[in-house]
């Protein structure tokens, strides 16, 4: 099938189990992330951490247009939720000195929904489109000509009769976000004048959010406090910022507030993430690959059943972040764990390892 046939396929979104499953090191905002996330969001380009080549290729784009005194280019940027897509669309906005209009992607189900909007926008006003790759077709196929010709053809009446009645736009910028640019039709993509591909964040570059939001949050967390909430937060500026919270709690009840290393890691082992950001789901996967299974290969429902979880479960919310760790493979006769999985749960690797095991290792 076409995946352009269906906007919007509910299994093919990575995040809604997530966001059930309700996990610590989840990459999706809860209903608390969004309460403090916009205390937490960088204001301007300058103070934004990380992503050099983004960054510096936006400053360029935004700097030119504003010399020019014209309305900045379609930007779209795709990435991992909680990478920070929102945050730049805003800093766009504000670097720009322009208003920002927020919509997403399944908000607008009807051609009607997007030219009402577009039709409302002021001069060189930003139209954020979230989760762009969740919009209708027709609305699709409306934007394409908004964002080429700054015009929308406007049917009114019905059948024959029906007229379209064009109408003009004033110059705006869209900013596209989404987590699946694959997702994405070509001609859509095309007319963006600028991508923007968000990576996950390095250690250091966490480090320095811990800190940051510290600062803004009032918390006291020392160099190696902040080092260690980083590494457990899976690339990912949102779980830092999570993590950070929660280690705060534990630094007020169990210790003098002040964020150590020796805190950080107490407070993470009670809630169950490890050192290199494993919930307790990962683990359990894991652990029983490797225990039950010798390392694989092991199909996704046994290793399923093995854990008392879903399929779906294992395969959409605790093997992407293991595959990504290099701690697990998926293969065409199994699930693989690699020598880095067992040197992480400190197993030792049986010897045939990476060949199948041995007929009758888990018979009489
Ligand atoms: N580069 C960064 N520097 C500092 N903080 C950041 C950065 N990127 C993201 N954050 C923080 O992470 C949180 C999540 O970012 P944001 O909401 O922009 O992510 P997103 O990519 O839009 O996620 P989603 O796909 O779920 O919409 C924000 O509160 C923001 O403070
Ligand atoms: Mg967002």
């Amino acid at each position: 099938m076409n995946p352009y046939d269906s906007p919007y396929d509910p299994a093919y979104d990575d995040e809604s189990a997530e966001t059930a499953a309700d996990r610590l090191v989840g990459s999706a905002a809860d209903g608390e992330d969004q309460a403090v996330e916009a205390a937490l969001r960088p204001k301007e380009l300058a103070e934004f951490v990380g992503q050099e080549r983004v960054r510096e290729q936006l400053d360029l784009v935004l700097k030119a247009a504003r010399q020019r005194g014209a309305t900045a280019d379609h930007v779209l940027l795709s990435g991992a939720p909680g990478l920070g897509k929102t945050t730049l669309s805003m800093i766009i906005a504000a670097e720009m000195g322009a208003p920002i209009r927020i919509t997403s992607g399944p908000a607008i189900q009807h051609a009607g929904d997007l030219a009402a909007i577009l039709s409302s926008l002021q001069e060189g006003e930003v139209l954020f489109l979230d989760e762009i790759h969740r919009m209708s077709r027709p609305a699709e196929e409306m934007l394409y000509m908004a964002m080429e010709d700054f015009r929308v053809d406007v049917i009114v009446g019905k059948g024959p009769g029906a007229t379209a009645i064009p109408l003009e736009l004033p110059p705006f910028t869209l900013v596209g976000a989404t987590t699946r640019a694959g997702l994405l039709p070509p001609p859509l993509r095309d007319r963006f004048g600028f991508t923007g591909h968000m990576e996950f964040y390095a250690p250091a570059e966490l480090e320095r959010v811990v800190h940051r939001s510290a600062g803004l949050l009032d918390v006291d967390v020392d160099t190696d406090g902040a080092a260690e909430i980083a590494g457990r937060s899976r690339g990912t500026p949102r779980i830092a910022n999570r993590l950070l919270r929660r280690v705060r709690d534990y630094a007020q009840v169990k210790a003098d507030g002040v964020i150590t290393r020796e805190v950080a890691a107490s407070a993470l082992d009670v809630y169950e993430v490890d050192r290199r950001g494993l919930d307790r789901l990962d683990r359990a996967v894991l652990d029983a690959l490797l225990r039950l299974f010798g390392g694989g290969p092991v199909g996704l429902s046994t290793l399923a059943v093995a854990v008392g979880e879903e399929r779906e479960t294992v395969e959409e919310v605790a093997e992407p972040f293991l595959v990504r760790e290099g701690l697990l493979a998926r293969t065409p006769r199994g699930r693989v764990a690699t020598p880095a999985a067992w040197a992480h749960l400190g197993l030792v690797p049986p010897q045939n390892v990476g060949n199948p095991p041995q007929q009758g290792l888990f018979g009489p």
